[in-house]
């Protein structure tokens, strides 16, 4: 086996990894996969609470992470836990959705600048793809523009690996650069008359290179664009809603797209995630059939309304942003940059960082090599 898991101090995790060998394609997919971390980064995890997780064997680590984005509150958070636990008691997956079903929806368009309507699903993938057949029924259409690199879910159309997919699974894609709107011009006379959108993170976040702000020129542009063409304007928030701004992250720059997919951080771990429209788009997105069996749940709604209450009174984003940036100062003002490695670096909002270094913050905020 070669699990980076030392088995003398992760016995009960080498042992899971052994079993899951045994019934689960290589053992492990996806970023899941502990393999792809440092060596005895927790592969199984047996318990959470607050900022922590706890590994099966056990180990304690505050979890920097947060579960890959969506825990903003913390493990457990006792508001939230309350009206989950709460509900749970009544009502969950159902014939049909709950009340909170439409005050969810009410509450984003309520927060969400260019939001007129709502549609709900369980992961990114949904709703990035959703945005994407509304776009083209809005529009007749077919083509939509893509950042080279980007992620936007995991389905053959956005899955940057190609294993398995067909060319035919991404018909009707065409890549431009990020923040380079001479790219996108370019794609937009190729395809002229055939423009259906623009799909477009708030920054560059692609896996494995340094995440890039947007320039707001560029922002300002691919709506520009947009506008010009009759093309719809789609905003992948899947990561970024609730960490950049308690709103559409664009606004900053005076842009609003006409759809946008959210999910992660809205329901602090819950299994939710939304699109959210513009007026213009709403006939379209009640087009066509979609659907899917615990897309109206109860739970994770309410799990999300409880939330998004909690980042309101708190100025959560706020809090974010400065608790990042308490943990990365003393990375970027270290005055030994000889224990840094040539790889110590940070990138993008303190409220979602990329930070790659060897330098850990200590308690008096010099640096100690990791
Ligand atoms: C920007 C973006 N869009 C879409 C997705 C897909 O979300 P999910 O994994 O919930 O399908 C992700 C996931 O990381 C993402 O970061």
């Amino acid at each position: 086996m070669t699990s980076t898991l030392n088995a003398q101090t992760h016995p009960l995790s080498d042992a899971l990894l052994h079993r899951a060998q045994r019934v689960v394609p290589n053992a492990m997919y996806g970023h899941q996969d502990a393999r792809g971390l440092w060596p005895g980064a927790p592969q199984f995890v047996s318990r959470t609470s607050g900022s922590r997780i706890w590994d099966a064997d056990g180990h304690e680590y505050i979890d920097l992470l947060c579960s890959w984005g969506p825990i903003i509150h913390g493990y457990q958070h006792p508001r939230i836990e309350e009206a989950v636990n709460r509900q749970r008691q009544i009502c969950d997956t159902a014939n049909g959705p709950s009340e909170h079903f439409v005050a969810f929806a009410e509450r984003l368009v309520d927060v969400v600048e260019h939001a007129d309507w709502a549609m709900f699903a369980k992961n990114g993938s949904d709703v990035t793809t959703l945005c994407l057949t509304i776009a083209r029924a809005h529009t007749g259409r077919a083509t939509i523009l893509v950042a080279d690199g980007a992620y936007h879910g995991a389905l053959p159309w956005c899955n940057p690996d190609t294993t398995g997919v067909l060319p035919s699974d991404r018909a009707g894609l065409a890549y431009y650069t990020y923040n380079d709107l001479a790219s996108v011009e370019k794609l937009v006379m190729e395809h002229e008359g055939d423009l259906a959108g623009i799909i477009v993170s708030p920054f560059r976040h692609d896996a494995g290179f340094d995440q890039e702000m947007v320039d707001p020129a560029f922002a300002q542009g691919v709506r520009r664009i947009c506008d010009e063409n009759d093309a719809v304007l789609i905003l992948d928030e899947v990561r970024t809603g609730f960490r950049m701004s308690f709103g559409g992250s664009w606004e900053q720059y005076g842009v609003r797209p006409d759809l946008s997919s959210w999910s992660k951080a809205i329901g602090n771990g819950y299994p939710v995630a939304a699109v959210l429209g513009a007026e213009a788009l709403r006939e379209s997105a009640g087009s066509f059939f979609v659907t899917g069996t615990f897309w109206f749940s109860a739970v994770p709604m309410v799990a999300a309304l409880a939330s998004i209450a909690l980042l309101e009174e708190r100025d959560g984003v706020g809090h974010m942003f400065a608790r990042g940036n308490q943990l990365l100062t003393p990375c970027r003002t270290c005055r030994s940059p000889a224990r840094l490695t040539t790889n110590s670096r940070w990138r993008g909002r303190p409220s979602a960082p990329l930070a790659v270094s060897s330098c850990i913050p200590n308690t008096t905020g010099s640096c100690r090599p990791h």
